[in-house]
């Protein structure tokens, strides 16, 4: 039996407000059984006395009522804010391709992977719609929730919204539904909606929508559902997430069965099997696009069958199978008002236009990256010159030239400046190590006195993949530092402590009230434990990204051993001074690491002042290992290496296959591999692995190893 519950009076705010997540859920759960599947697992009384806990609580402590409390779900209130939902498998994107080439070049790398020597591959074409993508999960039929995609990993709970669109079945029709049924696609609005809506919205003095993009992402995020309803959106099913079962094997299948459940899918889409079939359909799809009657940005080609995708898997976050070929930037003329240098959190002096405000294809722009000093050079931008402009997607608007016959006689060259613009430090061009060549990007030397570096830190920190701390974002991080609460990012987590009479000033500047205030601790404490994953990337080393710092993660385990592996890899040995040692080698030979990676580890490392950070913030922040791919599997946690020709899989396929099964793939054998997989034609490798005594598999061994 579990133990008595705290009563209401003796509960602090936070624990009232993790108290009103466990009632939310318990009761959930129990409606869920109740309603949805007939089979009560409590009996009334007691869940009367759920109800009226959450209630009693709800009566203290009214400021941290959820959004979607129990209490209010009889009813058609609006919501405070969305819960998370956790996909069951990823929602992932998409690669891009550009041209001609991109869509050869994606063709051939499926056929190399798979090893079909040119026999051709089966791949749909159909319209990448420009909208917002959702997953409905379906339970015997029935929609029980739908969600964004958010992070791919964990999108909000918009059920309500996504029902309100008569496209979405709210039961699947047919005879054959699995219990569980997850189907995606994309939610979007038509252009005569979107004309009719920013119509509606001007008459009321409310604020329009830049594209129909924007106005369906507004009207899905609506609190109050009774605003979407009145959207009229629509929704194209193209994608399936976690299935209990299935009875398709191919796209073209799966795409007939949603039709069957009851949903709209694209009528453009079409099955090809070779590189001109699908760019005659893209030709096809573009010249449609105007009249199609909402937007559209490419086509999206994917591989047939299952078995292939399966087979192909993906990487990061964007499969191998399927690819999106974009349509032409559209392209707009402006003035250059002025350029700015923006200093990054390495340093880096990045130059951004600032422009005369214009409309390209339905967005208004008034910034574009000229990326660094050499393609200022290079474009021979100067300020005040008319220039040609182009925006793809969600990216920065690039310039794309300079339109020469419009420039004033009086036009000088943009000198681009020799120091920091905000601390004054010296910034230079460093050599690149390896090439010797002077670096594209011009460094500020300032490191942590310059203001610039240590905010674009603090905004890295509490980014999406670092500790994406709810209610506080790069914003709320750079009032705290401005205002003396932080200094760097570990304070945060130190915040709470501070006496109360900081605590009360902050409570009366604007947008900080009580609420939000102890919104924030809870948000911060959440996040006293983190995957280290994510640890590493918040560090914000230069060249770590999000699947470096996850692969780093994966490598060492834990927090001791990666920090211990990276200080001795810091430690110069050698009569000349030059950085080698063992774990410096053992570093370099993790796949995916080169010299500049770990250079970049290394020397952040070597600094004081960033271990001294490091070992604050443990202070604070306890680290979770990752996941296992997969515990049970023979190669788990092993570090493996392929060598010589591979007949059955290819290499790039196998290694997929390795890494799939939570092994660890290296360039090369020492001590610490445990398994070589050796073709015909394996030779020092393979020399040395038998010197070293480590286990030597054939192919045809590694695939009877890892088939069942
Ligand atoms: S398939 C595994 N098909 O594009 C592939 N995506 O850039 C999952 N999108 O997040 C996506 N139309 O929001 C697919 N016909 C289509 C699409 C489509 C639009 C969006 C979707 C996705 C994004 C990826």
């Amino acid at each position: 039996m579990a133990k008595k519950p705290i009563s209401v009076d003796k509960l602090t705010p936070m624990l009232a407000q993790m108290e009103l997540e466990r009632l939310k859920a318990e009761i959930s759960k129990h409606n869920q059984a109740y309603h949805g599947e007939d089979m009560p697992l409590i009996s009334d009384a007691e869940y009367d006395v759920l109800m009226q806990r959450n209630t009693a609580i709800e009566a203290a402590f009214p400021e941290l009522k959820l959004g979607d409390s129990p209490s209010d779900m009889v009813g058609y209130l609006p919501q405070e804010k969305f819960n998370k939902i956790k996909h069951r498998v990823p929602m992932l994107s998409l690669g891009n391709a550009f041209d001609r080439q991109d869509v050869v070049d994606f063709y051939e790398r499926i056929d190399r992977f798979l090893g079909l020597d040119g026999q051709p591959i089966k791949l749909t074409a159909e319209p990448k719609i420009d909208g917002l993508s959702a997953s409905l999960r379906y339970e015997k039929g029935n929609l029980i929730s739908g969600a964004t995609r958010g992070d791919g990993q964990v999108g909000e709970d918009i059920t309500i919204n996504l029902k309100t669109i008569y496209e979405i079945p709210q039961q699947l029709q047919g005879d054959y539904i699995p219990d569980v049924v997850e189907v995606r696609g994309e939610v979007y609005m038509s252009h005569a909606e979107f004309k009719a809506l920013n119509e509606r919205q001007m008459a009321e003095d409310n604020k329009t929508f830049a594209n129909p993009r924007n106005a369906a992402a507004g009207s899905l995020r609506q609190l109050d559902s009774r605003v979407t309803a009145g959207r009229n959106l629509h929704f194209f099913a193209y994608a399936q997430g976690d299935m209990s079962e299935q009875n398709v094997q191919t796209q073209m299948e799966m795409i007939s069965q949603f039709k069957q459940w009851g949903f709209s899918v694209n009528p453009l889409m079409q099955m090809f099997d070779n590189v001109d079939g699908l760019i005659d359909h893209y030709a096809k799809i573009e010249t449609l696009r105007p009249t199609l009657g909402y937007d559209i940005d490419g086509v999206v080609y994917k591989v047939n069958r299952f078995d292939l995708q399966e087979r192909l898997g993906f990487v990061s976050r964007a499969p191998r199978w399927a690819i999106a070929h974009k349509f032409p930037a559209e392209q707009a003329k402006t003035l250059v008002n002025d350029i700015e240098i923006q200093v990054g959190r390495t340093g880096a002096l990045t130059p951004v236009a600032r422009l005369e405000p214009v409309s390209v294809g339905g967005v208004v722009v008034s910034n574009a990256t000229l990326h660094n000093e050499d393609e200022i050079a290079r474009k021979d931008v100067h300020i005040g010159d008319m220039v040609v402009i182009q925006r793809a997607g969600d990216v920065i608007p690039q310039i794309v030239k300079v339109v020469l016959e419009q420039r004033k006689a009086d036009s000088v060259a943009y000198e681009f400046p020799r120091f920091c613009p905000i601390c004054g430090s010296k910034a230079d061009r460093e050599l690149n190590p390896k090439t010797g060549k002077e670096d594209v990007i011009r460094r500020c030397e300032g490191g942590l006195i310059c203001n610039a570096q240590v905010t674009e830190r603090l905004k890295h920190f509490v980014s999406r993949n670092a500790f994406d701390f709810d209610g506080l974002g790069s914003k709320q991080v750079v009032q705290f530092y401005d205002w003396g609460i932080i200094k760097d990012a570990a304070d945060i987590f130190d915040i709470e402590a501070k006496d109360g009479n900081e605590w009360d000033t902050i409570r009366k500047r604007d947008g900080w009230g009580d609420q939000s205030v102890d919104k924030l601790f809870i948000a911060i404490n959440e996040r006293r434990e983190i995957d280290l994953d994510r640890f590493i990337y918040a560090l914000g080393i230069r060249h770590i990204g999000e699947n470096t710092a996850r692969m780093l993660a994966r490598s060492y385990e834990t927090v001791e051993v990666f920090l211990s592996s990276m200080q001795a890899a810091s430690i110069p040995i050698g009569a000349d001074g030059n950085l080698f040692n063992e774990a410096y080698a053992d570093l370099v030979n993790l796949d995916g690491i080169g010299d500049v990676v770990a250079l970049s580890l290394v020397q952040f490392f070597a600094e004081d002042n960033n271990l001294n950070f490091i070992d604050k913030l443990l202070f604070s922040v306890a680290t979770i290992a990752l996941e296992k791919a997969d515990e049970s599997s023979p190669v788990a946690g092993k570090v493996m290496v392929f060598t010589g020709s591979l007949e059955i899989m290819t290499r790039n396929e196998a290694k997929a296959k390795a890494e799939s099964l939570g092994a660890k793939v290296t360039g090369s054998v020492s001590k610490k591999t445990d398994i070589l997989v050796a073709g015909p034609g394996a030779g020092s490798k393979l020399k040395k692995a038998e010197a070293l005594g480590i286990k030597v598999l054939t192919e045809a061994e590694w695939i009877a190893l890892v088939s069942n």
